[in-house]
């Protein structure tokens, strides 16, 4: 069992239910399968330029915010503890692109819940819910908005996640952003960086690595293998799509500890 593996499954099967009942309030169900149909086509068919339209509709924001977040969330959580990440806790963790809070969420519950988050997304809705979610997972700090193409500098002894954000951003922004996290590694901030598998979605992927690595980074692909709780099982079937194993490729440089 997934949840199992997880922190505090409680929490999480508890966040599960809560999302639930906050999105499906005014739609129902089928229609946040068709947007989750819609938005799993967006994001297939993209090819490492980005993907337009994806929280333009209420469907798709509840599609995202029920769906793809606690996916991401799972993904985070279990790629953390997989890299060791999780400590000594960091006390920050700066959530580039945070969308509904997912990754950085994942990241502070691994590490016992100590550390506070601060997410950044552009998208204001992302940011009220990204909000919300660090309130009802219990976690210290706050989302704001802004564009990531004006990251503020990193703190030392602060971790940076950006997870499915880099493969949006245009060339120019995903370079600047990258120079900014290498330099924030080298000056001993935790860096992690979560994209999906296919090699299309981000076909800077190489390059980066090899800076990363250079610079005492490492890069991992994992397949994990999941039973998703029965509310996204439900909603992964309806979709048409299988996530029984979870799978991405990660970026990590471990700072110095502390
Ligand atoms: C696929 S979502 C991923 C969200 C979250 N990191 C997660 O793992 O669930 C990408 C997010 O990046 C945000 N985003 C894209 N370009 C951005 C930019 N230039 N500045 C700030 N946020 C941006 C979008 O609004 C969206 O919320």
């Amino acid at each position: 069992m997934l949840t199992s593996k997880i922190e505090n499954p409680q929490m999480f099967e508890e966040w599960i239910a809560a999302l639930e009942t906050r999105h499906l309030a005014d739609l129902r169900l089928q229609e946040v399968t068709r947007a989750l149909r819609a938005l799993s086509a967006a994001y297939v068919g993209r090819r490492g330029t980005g993907v337009r339209g994806t929280l333009d509709s209420a469907g798709k924001r509840a599609a995202f915010a029920l769906f793809y977040a606690p996916l991401h969330f799972l993904a985070a959580h279990l790629v953390v503890r997989a890299l060791g990440a999780e400590a000594p806790p960091p006390r920050t963790i700066v959530d580039i692109g945070c969308g509904t809070g997912a990754a950085a969420a994942a990241w502070a519950l691994a590490s016992g819940g100590a550390p506070s988050v601060a997410g950044i997304d552009r998208h204001p809705w992302a940011v009220a819910e990204a909000n919300w979610t660090y309130r009802r997972l219990g976690l210290r700090g706050r989302a704001r908005q802004g564009d990531v193409a004006r990251l503020p500098p990193l703190a030392a002894g602060s971790a940076a996640i950006a997870a499915y954000v880099l493969n949006e951003l245009p060339e120019p922004v995903r370079t600047r952003v990258e120079a900014r996290l290498m330099d924030a590694a080298a000056r001993g901030t935790r860096v992690l960086i979560i994209e999906p598998i296919a090699r299309r979605v981000s076909p800077w992927w190489e390059q980066v690595a090899s800076r990363m690595e250079a610079a005492g980074g490492r890069t991992d692909e994992w397949r994990f293998a999941v039973d998703l709780p029965e509310a996204l099982e439900r909603l992964d079937r309806a979709a048409g799509l299988d996530h029984r194993e979870l799978t991405a490729r990660s970026l990590y440089c471990p700072g110095r500890a502390g």
